[in-house]
């Protein structure tokens, strides 16, 4: 069997006493297409930037991540660096702030595919007019010499685009990519991502809020709950049958996965903050099924196919989408 081309186990990020996320336990396969949701401050972001070594100055990394089989650093600068751009690329929710706005976009290609391979200047040149071209930037060779600001906000998300994967990354992490753009222009950026990535056998952790959009575009989903993964599933199995009730909960709230006949619900209550976690299940302040067994912080547990943290998980049934 071949390895994973990341696992990560136990991964937690702490600033100084307070917890932020903690037991982030998954894999992702060579080419695989894996979803990250969850309500806002659950932890999606932290984890993306502790794979890429970007934690904000003062929070540390627990646990233990592989990329092919070797040790992700905990620190290193010099080591994340030869890592970053080449083996793991990052795609941001605003681009604006990603993007370096002294320097043309066609000078930050250059660079970030010189800082990792031996090119000329001209071949750089070269291969970065082609990736502005792939990335369905029109008239590429204009666009080399433009500004950050002189291009529009889907322009500068597909700049990005071509930035991250112009070194043929093996895994990009794309965190809620799209959410600063216009509807309209929404799903063509996440076609060409997804279809890019495709190409080049990368494969992709993608960070949004949107269950629909990840159902549609990834093959597995990890749903993410105050700082833990709550579940761990195939697409189909958890539209299916979710088997945490905050997965469900998320279904329900969607108007397009909702069962139909359900009404839209959301999820009552609100999401406890890192420092002032509930002692045992997480999210038992906002569960209906709750009962003295969810006392105790429940595993990640295996559940038929896919993984749950749910104490009860063998006893519930919860209705899914399909
Ligand atoms: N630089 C930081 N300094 C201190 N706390 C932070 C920092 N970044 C994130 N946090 C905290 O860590 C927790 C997780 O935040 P994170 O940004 O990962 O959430 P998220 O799931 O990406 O949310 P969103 O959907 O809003 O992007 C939150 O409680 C947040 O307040
Ligand atoms: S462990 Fe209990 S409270 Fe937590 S999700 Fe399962 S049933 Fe709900
Ligand atoms: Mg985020």
């Amino acid at each position: 069997m071949t390895p994973p081309l990341l696992s990560v186990a136990g991964l937690g990020v702490r600033l100084g006493p307070v917890a932020l996320t903690r037991d982030i336990t998954f894999d992702i396969a060579s080419g695989e297409r894996v979803g990250l949701i969850g309500e806002s401050g659950c932890g999606k972001s932290i984890t993306g930037l502790a794979l890429l070594g970007l934690l904000p100055s003062g929070a540390r990394r627990e646990g233990r991540a592989l990329f092919d089989g070797r040790d992700l650093p905990a620190r290193d600068e010099a080591a994340w660096r030869r890592i970053r751009g080449r083996d793991i690329a990052m795609v941001f929710q605003e681009p604006m702030t990603a993007l370096d706005p002294v320097f043309t976009v066609g000078e930050q290609i250059v660079e970030t595919l010189r800082s990792h391979q031996r090119l000329s200047r001209r071949a750089a040149r070269e291969q970065a007019v082609e990736m502005l071209d792939k990335v369905g930037i029109p008239a590429p060779m204009q666009r080399f010499s433009a500004y950050p600001h002189e291009l529009s906000g889907g322009m500068r998300q597909r700049a990005l685009i071509a930035i991250a994967l112009c070194c043929a990354p093996r895994l990009l992490i794309a965190d809620e990519p799209t959410t600063a753009l216009d509807v309209t222009v929404q799903a063509q950026i996440l076609d060409l991502l997804f279809d890019l990535a495709e190409r080049n056998g990368t494969a992709l952790l993608f960070i949004s809020h949107d269950l629909g959009v990840v159902a549609d575009l990834c093959t597995r989903i990890l749903t993410m709950y105050a700082g833990e993964i709550v579940e761990d599933a195939p697409t189909e199995a958890l539209l299916r049958r979710p088997r945490h009730p905050y997965s469900a909960g998320l279904m329900h709230a969607m108007p397009r996965l909702a069962p139909r006949k359900s009404r839209l619900a959301a999820i009552p209550g609100r999401v406890p903050q890192p420092g002032a976690m509930p002692q045992g299940c997480r999210f038992a302040p906002r569960c209906d099924f709750r009962t003295t067994a969810c006392a105790l912080p429940p595993p990640l547990a295996p559940a038929r196919g896919h993984k749950a943290r749910c104490a009860r998980q063998g006893e519930i049934v919860l209705s899914g989408a399909i």
